[in-house]
């Protein structure tokens, strides 16, 4: 595979340093630098910026070109022409389903769907008004108190076993999270219905009235968890495969997941957009927020914009604006203020040098969030909805991390603190 080689010169090393390099089958080679450690050097890299910390087959992302292959499929054919169970087995399996294996497929993850009624329990030592993100890692974490019998992370079926419950169960905790909060009973999972229409019916539905879902909501929805199934090596799957590098068991490693996903820089932009979409309250204070989020003294950046990864349109938001468009026409709402607000800035940012110069372009979040609350669901479960959609993405990395041989990740650091220096009493 090393069919190039790097060289390295470090002052006050007289050797010069031979690195392997690596080309994948598509992307950026990669230079191997395990070696430096036995000549008392590390690279240092905060951030991770020029860090490949894997090999892997499962997503490739083309940051400049703004290109997204799933298995080698290009997100915007998956989103037209499949569906996210169907994008689940892919990103599982590397490949598509035949027909058989994807109804064999949904009718496995359909047998998973209701959780243990032991944990229907857990959901009682929450306040009503905690934020359900904080219950989700939990509940999800507690999976492992539940399901003991899947949790050798080197058997292959234990693995499936546990990608199957955690795709099937995720909706459902969701669900409870968002029940739990409004102080309504809890729906069970029905099995007759496709992911997306049983998704909405357990948010949505009540014992005494049956919940029809709209097929534009529901293939919406279904968008929204293929969009975000899966994105290589981002914060959260990157602590999914830390967390799994220490043999913890897989629901502990989904949970890290979880936690990593809530910040604001991260998942928890789409309710960061909504909230600024709020605060900036009127299409006239439009200027003002713009000015703060150019201001280099201002901490306030414009949420739902930038990316790490592209420098070019998000292929996901292209998808997403699409859909967008196609809800607010069906729920009739295009003239609602916070998606005027949310038209306007787009356009500005668009336009704008600041923004032009920095290629920072609307990423998924910006139109994800607007698209959630036309469909009915509060604010702070549109993190929730992210850590169920990517539950899949991280559930494949993690397995795929354990089928080939592995190491505990292990980084180190720049140490700039005191010396050693002897106890001295204060
Ligand atoms: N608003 C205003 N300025 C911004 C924004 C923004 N949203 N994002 C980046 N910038 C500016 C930075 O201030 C910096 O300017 P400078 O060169 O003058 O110092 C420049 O653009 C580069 O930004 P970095 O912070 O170096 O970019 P980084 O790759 O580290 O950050 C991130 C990426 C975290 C996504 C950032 O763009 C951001 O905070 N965006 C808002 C939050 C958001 O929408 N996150 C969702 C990401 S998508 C996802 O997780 C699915």
């Amino acid at each position: 595979m090393a069919d190039k080689k790097a060289r390295l010169t470090v002052d006050g090393l007289e050797e010069v340093i031979e690195l392997p390099v690596y080309t994948g089958t598509t992307g950026p080679d990669v230079v191997d630098v395990r070696a430096l450690t036995s000549k008392g050097l590390f690279t240092y890299d905060p951030g991770f910026v020029s860090t490949a910390a894997c090999e892997s087959s499962i997503t490739y992302i083309d940051g400049t070109k703004g290109v997204l292959l799933h298995g080698g499929y290009p997100i915007e054919q998956l989103a037209e022409n499949s569906d996210y169970l169907e994008v689940c087995f892919l990103l599982l399996n590397g490949e598509l389903p035949t027909p058989e294996q994807k109804e064999v497929f949904v009718k496995t993850v359909k047998n998973h769907t209701m959780v243990h009624e032991q944990m229907t329990h857990f959901f009682n030592g929450f306040r009503r008004d905690a934020h359900p993100m904080a219950i989700m890692v939990a509940v999800v974490g507690a999976l492992s108190a539940f399901y003991h019998d899947s949790l050798d992370i080197d058997d292959a079926h234990h693995r499936e076993v546990c990608a199957f419950r955690l795709i099937a169960k995720m909706p459902t905790i969701a669900a409870m999270c968002y029940k739990y909060s409004i102080g309504q009973p809890f729906q069970y999972p029905r099995n007759e219905l496709d992911y997306a229409d049983n998704f909405l019916q357990m948010m949505f539905g009540n014992p005494c009235q049956d919940y029809v879902t709209n097929p534009v909501l529901a293939k919406a929805m279904d968008r929204i968890f293929l969009l975000h199934a899966d994105h290589e090596q981002n914060a959260s799957t990157s602590t999914v495969r830390l967390a799994g590098s220490s043999g913890a068991n897989p629901f502990a490693c989904i949970a890290s997941g979880i936690a990593a996903l809530w910040g604001p820089a991260h998942g928890g932009a789409n309710e960061a957009v909504l909230t600024m979409l709020q605060e900036i309250g009127d299409e006239s204070n439009i200027d003002e927020f713009i000015k703060r989020a150019k201001d280099p003294e201002d901490s306030f950046r414009l949420m739902g914009f930038g990316h790490r990864v592209y420098r070019n349109f998000d292929p996901r938001a292209k998808v997403m604006k699409q859909t967008c468009d196609e809800v607010l026409a069906e729920l009739g709402i295009e003239n609602d203020p916070l998606l005027k607000i949310a038209k306007r800035l787009e356009q500005i940012a668009l336009e704008d040098d600041y923004f032009i110069q920095r290629k920072l372009y609307p990423n998924v979040d910006f139109y994800s969030g607007i698209i959630l609350k036309a469909i009915g669901i509060p604010t702070n479960m549109f993190t929730v909805i992210f850590a169920l959609s990517r539950t899949i993405g991280w559930i494949s990395h993690w397995s795929e991390f354990h089928s080939s041989p592995n190491k505990i990740g292990r980084p180190r650091q720049l140490y700039t603190g005191p010396t050693k220096r002897d106890y001295e009493k204060k």
